[in-house]
C-alpha cells in the first residue's frame, strides 16, 4: 500500500521511455561554499527544467535528481532516509564494483538538445563546486533494445504499478514521496556475445530475441536473466522500474548500457544484483555477466519534488514550509502524463 500524500509530489521517476538522457555523476568539492551552491541549486532546478523544457513542450523533458548518502549528510543532516547507504559491492562469479558519486541528473527527453541543454545550465551552477565522475548520453536504439539486440524495459510496471513500485509511502513517513536509485554502468563484449547462437542468447536473457516473448517456464533456464531478477517476498512479486539505455562510441569500440533503477526500497535491486553476481541459488549467476562488465555502481535516495523546493541554500526549510501548493495534483493524475516537478516553484517567490 503506497499511502503518499496527495499534497506531496515526487520527482518524475516514472516518465515514459524516451529517446534521449543524460546521466550524470559528479561529487561534491569540500567545503560549505559546495554544499551552498547545491542545496540552491535543489530549489531553482524545477525553474531550470521550465525554462529549458518551455522550449518545446513535446519534448517532455524531465529530470531526477539523487543524492548520495556522504553527500546527504553533508547537505541535510538528520533526519536522514532509512535506507540510504553507498552502494555495496557485490564479489560473486562477477563483481558489482562500488564508485564514487555524490549526485545524479537522470535528464530525460524525446530530444537530446534539451536534455543537453539542461545539463549545461546545472552544471553552470555547479561548476567550480563538484567534479564529474560519469557522464553518459544514452539513445533509444530500433525497437527499444539495447546493443545485445535485445528489447529492454518489457515487463516494466507502468502507470499506479510503477508508481506503487517506486514511490516511498508510510514505511519512512519523513520522506513519504521519496525514491532510491541504483546505476551501474555496463561496457558489453559485442564480439564475443554475437558468437553465441542466437537460441542460446535467448535462454540467457530469457524472452526470444526478435520477438521479444517471454520463453516457457521448461524452456526457461533457472539462470536466465529475466528468472534471477524475479524476485518474491511473502508471495508477492517486487518490482522495480528500469529504464536502461544504450551508449557507446564506435570508434573506441566501446558499446554499453547504462543501468538505472528506481525502487521505493533499494534491498530490491541488492537481491536482484545478488542474484545475478552470486547466483541464486550461489553459482547459478546470470550468464549476461560473462559479456557484461559494471564499470560503475552507485545507489542514490531520490528526494520528492516537493522537499527539494523547500530547500533553502543554508539549509532546509521548517517541514510547514516543505508542504506544497495543495492544488497540485497526485502524481499520478497529473494531465500531462508526467510527474513533472516544473509547477512547483511556480507562484513561490
Ligand atoms: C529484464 C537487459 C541489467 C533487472 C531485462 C530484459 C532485458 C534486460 C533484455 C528483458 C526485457 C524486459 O523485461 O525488460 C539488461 C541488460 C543489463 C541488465 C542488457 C545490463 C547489462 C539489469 C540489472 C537489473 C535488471 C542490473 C537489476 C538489478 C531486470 C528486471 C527485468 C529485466 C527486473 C524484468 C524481469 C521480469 O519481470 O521478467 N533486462 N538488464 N537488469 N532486468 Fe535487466
Amino acid at each position: 500500500m503506497n499511502a503518499v500524500l496527495p499534497s506531496v509530489v515526487p520527482q518524475p521517476v516514472a516518465a515514459r521511455l524516451t529517446r534521449a538522457a543524460i546521466f550524470l555523476v559528479v561529487t561534491l568539492g569540500p567545503g560549505r561554499e559546495a554544499e551552498t551552491a547545491v542545496r540552491a541549486l535543489c530549489a531553482d532546478l524545477s525553474g531550470l527544467l521550465r525554462a529549458v523544457g518551455f522550449r518545446d513542450l513535446e519534448g517532455g523533458l524531465s529530470c531526477v535528481f539523487g543524492i548520495g548518502s556522504d553527500a546527504w549528510d553533508r547537505l541535510f543532516g538528520v533526519p536522514r532516509p532509512k535506507e540510504l547507504h553507498p552502494f555495496r559491492e557485490i564479489r560473486g562469479q562477477h563483481h558489482a564494483v562500488a564508485t564514487p558519486g555524490d549526485l545524479l541528473f537522470h535528464i530525460r527527453a524525446a530530444r537530446m538538445d534539451l536534455c543537453f541543454e539542461l545539463a549545461s545550465q546545472i552544471m553552470s551552477r555547479l561548476t567550480g563546486f563538484v567534479s564529474t565522475e560519469d557522464e553518459v548520453h544514452g539513445f533509444n536504439y530500433f525497437d527499444d533494445r539495447d546493443l545485445i539486440g535485445f528489447v529492454d524495459g518489457t515487463e516494466n510496471p507502468v502507470d499506479g504499478a510503477a508508481v506503487a513500485a517506486t514511490i516511498i509511502g508510510d514505511e519512512d513517513p519523513d520522506f513519504a514521496g521519496g525514491s532510491y536509485v541504483i546505476v551501474q554502468k555496463y561496457l558489453h563484449d559485442l564480439a564475443a556475445w554475437n558468437r553465441v547462437p542466437v537460441c542460446e542468447q535467448e535462454r540467457i536473457i530469457g524472452r526470444e530475441k526478435l520477438s521479444d516473448i517471454e520463453l516457457s517456464d521448461a524452456a526457461k533456464p533457472s539462470y536466465a536473466h529475466n528468472a534471477l531478477t524475479t524476485i518474491e517476498e511473502d508471495g508477492e512479486q517486487l518490482e522495480i522500474l528500469r529504464d536502461n539505455m544504450p551508449f557507446g562510441s564506435v570508434g573506441k569500440g566501446e558499446f554499453g548500457t547504462y543501468f538505472i533503477g528506481y525502487a521505493r526500497s533499494p534491498r530490491r535491486i541488492e537481491m536482484m544484483l545478488e542474484n545475478m553476481f552470486i547466483g541464486r541459488p550461489p553459482g547459478n549467476y546470470d550468464r549476461l555477466l560473462d559479456f557484461s562488465r559494471a564499470v560503475t555502481g552507485t545507489l542514490f535516495f531520490i528526494p520528492s519534488a516537493s522537499f527539494l523546493d523547500a530547500v533553502l541554500p543554508d539549509g532546509v526549510a521548517a517541514p510547514e514550509a516543505a508542504a506544497p501548493a495543495a492544488a497540485d495534483p497526485p502524481p499520478s493524475r497529473r494531465g500531462d502524463g508526467s510527474l513533472g516537478i516544473g509547477s512547483l516553484r511556480k507562484g513561490a517567490s
